[in-house]
């Protein structure tokens, strides 16, 4: 009888973190793990910080050297896959193979959105989504180099930390009034901009770009309200969009990405997917670190017919101007406070929902406290609001307090 063959498209976080599963399950069919990038698996969340601040010293695969080998994975780097015959089983990569499979998992992840206005200028426009775009911005980022950074998400904020210091001098232009607005409370969001202004970066709110242009060697952007800024390099971060071409050529439902249920599975019983490209039905698609790799791990289980762990809330970190910040729950949740002082980190801040169930938590340079932190919103904990603002209340005690965690 023939080996099964379960292919794996995107050799990223979700795609590595699945081909390992399948084998830590003790599969012994055929894994092949193709990726249109040219390198074995790497984790993003480096290129933004240490590939920037320290080049010499920072590793970014996901796993160690001869692992892919050692555990009978075959890798198949720079090459895309162009086309999903869902009924034939058979995927068409763009070397001209045709590979038949058994089950397949798409972690095609996401890309850089698009500004055409800016990238019309040429030189000294950047994105950034992989190892090369980390690489090509190191170069720009030297002291005294002007530099704008468009949009005022995770990427902007993280970028603006790495360029000052590394001694540039940075402008943020951000469309919307609040940075991180995708995935930060405004508490959370003006603490960050205030520590960014006190390194001397400026941010220019409320205005999107007008034109761009080129003039006696500066780069000029001129904003909705008026302001001009005159800058090196531009770098742009405005967001990303699922990579779904394949699930799209394949006639999956989708919905701002390929539709999956816990497990993965998409509407196609053979086709599973996980990672930036997967979308839970009625909820929002997920853009984190650890998404990707549980979800990257959930998915092949769920080829191999295993039972699944139970999922906690998301979260996710980011290190900006000497802090890291931890968050979990919804960042949406109507109401926060906070244990401890926003002028005096280390501190917690606590997402209440409208009933005053804890939803959400965020550690300023407390990791340490996370863990208690997200038992306590996996518990959906009612706490009073003095004991939660109480430093003096340990939040292991707390977390103990409460009992077992609640359905979401
Ligand atoms: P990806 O990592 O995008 O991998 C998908 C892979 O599939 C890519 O290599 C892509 O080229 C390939 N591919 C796409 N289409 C095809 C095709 N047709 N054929 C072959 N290959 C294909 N998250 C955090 O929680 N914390 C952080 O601090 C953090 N920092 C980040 C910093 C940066 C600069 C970036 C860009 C992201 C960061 N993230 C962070 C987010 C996190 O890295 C992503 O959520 C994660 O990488 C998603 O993994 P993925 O495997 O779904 O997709
Ligand atoms: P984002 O969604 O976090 O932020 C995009 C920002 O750009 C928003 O503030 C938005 O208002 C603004 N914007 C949108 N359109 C614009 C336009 N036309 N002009 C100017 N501004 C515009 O996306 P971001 O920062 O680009 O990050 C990209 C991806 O990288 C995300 O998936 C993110 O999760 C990931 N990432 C995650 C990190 C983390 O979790 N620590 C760190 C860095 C990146």
């Amino acid at each position: 009888m023939n080996r099964p063959v379960h292919v794996i498209v995107g050799a990223g976080q979700a795609g590595a973190n699945a081909a390992a599963e399948l084998r830590r399950q003790g599969f012994s069919g055929r894994v092949l793990l193709v990726g249109d990038e040219p390198h074995a698996p790497y984790e993003r969340p480096p290129l933004s910080k240490d590939v920037l601040l320290r080049p010499q010293d920072t590793r970014c695969a996901v796993h160690p050297e001869g692992f892919y080998e050692e555990q009978g994975i075959e890798l198949k780097l720079g090459v895309s896959a162009l086309a999903l015959d869902p009924q034939a089983r058979v995927l068409r990569l763009a070397d001209g193979q045709d590979i038949a499979y058994d089950k397949l998992l798409l972690a095609t992840g996401a890309r850089a959105r698009r500004l055409p206005l800016l990238d019309a200028l040429g030189a000294n426009v950047h994105t950034l989504r992989t190892l090369e775009d980390a690489r090509r911005l190191g170069a720009e980022l030297r002291p005294g180099r002007r530099i704008a950074l468009v949009g005022a998400g995770v990427i902007g904020l993280e970028l603006a930390s790495s360029a000052v210091e590394l001694g540039a001098r940075v402008t943020v232009v951000e469309p919307t009034r609040a940075a991180m607005g995708r995935c930060a409370p405004p508490l959370l969001s003006g603490f960050l901009c205030d520590a960014h202004r006190r390194r001397g970066v400026n941010f220019l709110f409320g205005a999107g770009i007008e034109d761009a242009r080129r003039e006696d060697g500066d780069i000029v952007l001129e904003l909705q309200d008026g302001a001009r800024i005159l800058a090196d390099a531009v770098i742009y971060g405005i967001g990303v969009e699922p990579d779904i071409a394949l699930a799209q050529g394949a006639g999956l439902d989708l919905d701002g990405g390929v539709v999956v249920d816990a497990a993965c599975r998409t509407s196609d019983p053979h086709i599973y997917a996980a990672g930036d490209v997967a979308v839970r039905r009625g909820q929002a698609r997920r853009e984190t670190w650890e998404n990707a790799q549980k979800q990257g791990i959930a998915a092949a289980r769920a080829m191999l017919g295993l039972a699944l762990d139970a999922e906690g809330a998301p979260w996710f970190w980011t290190d900006q101007c000497g802090y890291n910040v931890q968050c979990v729950g919804d960042m949406a949740a109507p109401r926060w406070i906070v244990r401890g002082d926003l002028a005096a980190p280390p501190f917690v801040l606590f997402g209440l929902d409208g009933e005053g169930a804890l939803a959400g938590a965020i550690t300023v340079n407390l990791g340490r406290e996370m863990r208690s932190a997200r038992e306590l919103v996996d518990r959906r904990a009612r706490l009073a609001l003095d004991v939660l603002q109480d430093p003096g209340q340990a939040l292991r005690a707390l977390a103990r307090a409460v009992g077992e965690p609640q359905p979401a």
